[in-house]
């Protein structure tokens, strides 16, 4: 199983289109060790040739310009793809919105939870995808799922699991829904198997807190893509770029005592990897003390093409 990080950033990118703050001004002046990143997406595939995307970043277009695994092939059809599903783990921009570059005709499949689906389907520009060649096919939670696109199996086999999350920010004003860190659906988690192999791993990309439940599951797994927006919980409100906390987004952060890095210290996880990474986080910065710090702590930072073959 051939897995690529298409974007390792999470909402706005690195940089971030208005961000002047000092991590977006230095990846935009590109100083060393300030690499830029895309929005929030991963690429899987059982077999090099037909891939399912995880998440579908506004960025998407970039991505596949960057990534010739995602090309139509030259010898095939005048019109084709190798992307063959998308699967979508909650409703917000960064990971949605990237549907709409593949409008044009070519068939694939959409695959999210139900909640996530409803909100896919409440908004009608996503039918640029057309759903009768584009199908949507709710991910059930807590059982394993062969993916397949119109009949053909992809050679992987996904489990989503809810995890601790919110609403899509866009929809926060429009919900009575208010408690943030519910465990409703609308954020998911996905362990991804190889079929034929049973080889695996885990794309937490948003996540509130790390429960017991979410710990039971991953314990002694080989590898995680997990969510490392923000590195301390205020770190946006004292850069002066917004006034709201991690854990008022739903994510939890990468250090303090409720933070990531303390509560994988002991789930023997082997291969850890941060993605889904804001602008204001230090890590970012190949040489700050907070990355070393998450380096000690057995910590991958994810880039755009970082590539991992299980
Ligand atoms: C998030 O991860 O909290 C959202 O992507 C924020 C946003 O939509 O800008
Ligand atoms: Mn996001």
């Amino acid at each position: 199983m051939l897995i690529k990080v298409l974007g390792a950033s999470a909402g706005g990118g690195f940089p971030q289109w208005n961000c002047n703050g000092p991590m977006s001004a230095s990846a935009r002046a590109r100083k060393p060790g300030f690499a830029a990143r895309t929005q929030s997406s991963l690429a899987v595939s059982a077999d090099g040739h037909r891939w399912v995307l995880l998440n579908c970043s506004p960025d998407l277009r970039e991505q596949i310009a960057h990534n010739p695994e995602l090309w139509p092939d030259a010898k095939g059809p005048l019109r084709n793809s190798p992307i063959k599903a998308v699967i979508v783990t909650n409703a917000d921009v960064d990971h949605i919105i990237g549907l709409i570059n593949l409008r044009e005709g070519t068939p694939f499949t959409i695959y999210g939870s139900e909640r996530v689906l409803a909100t896919i389907n409440a908004n009608s520009v996503f039918n640029v995808c057309n759903p009768a060649i584009v199908p949507r096919l709710e991910l059930p939670l807590d059982r394993a799922v062969a993916i397949e696109d119109h009949g053909e199996t992809l050679g992987l086999t996904i489990e989503a699991f809810a995890v601790p999350g919110k609403i899509a920010l866009f929809l926060e004003d429009s919900s009575d829904r208010k408690s943030f860190g519910s465990r409703d659906g609308d954020t998911i988690g996905l362990k991804v198997t190889e079929t034929a192999t049973g080889r695996f791993f885990y794309y937490v990309p948003g996540c509130a807190e790390v429960d017991v439940p979410l710990a039971d599951r991953i314990k002694g797994a080989p590898l995680i893509f997990f969510d490392g927006t923000l590195y301390t919980d205020d770190e946006m409100i004292r850069q002066g770029l917004l006034n709201k906390t991690g854990a008022r987004m739903g994510h939890i952060s990468i250090s303090g005592s409720n933070g990531s890095m303390a509560a994988f210290k002991d789930l023997d996880v082997k291969r850890k990897i941060y993605v889904h990474i804001n602008n204001s986080n230090p890590v970012l910065d190949d040489n700050s003390p907070e990355r070393k710090v998450a380096e000690k702590a057995g910590w991958e930072v994810g880039y755009d093409g970082m590539e991992i073959r299980i």
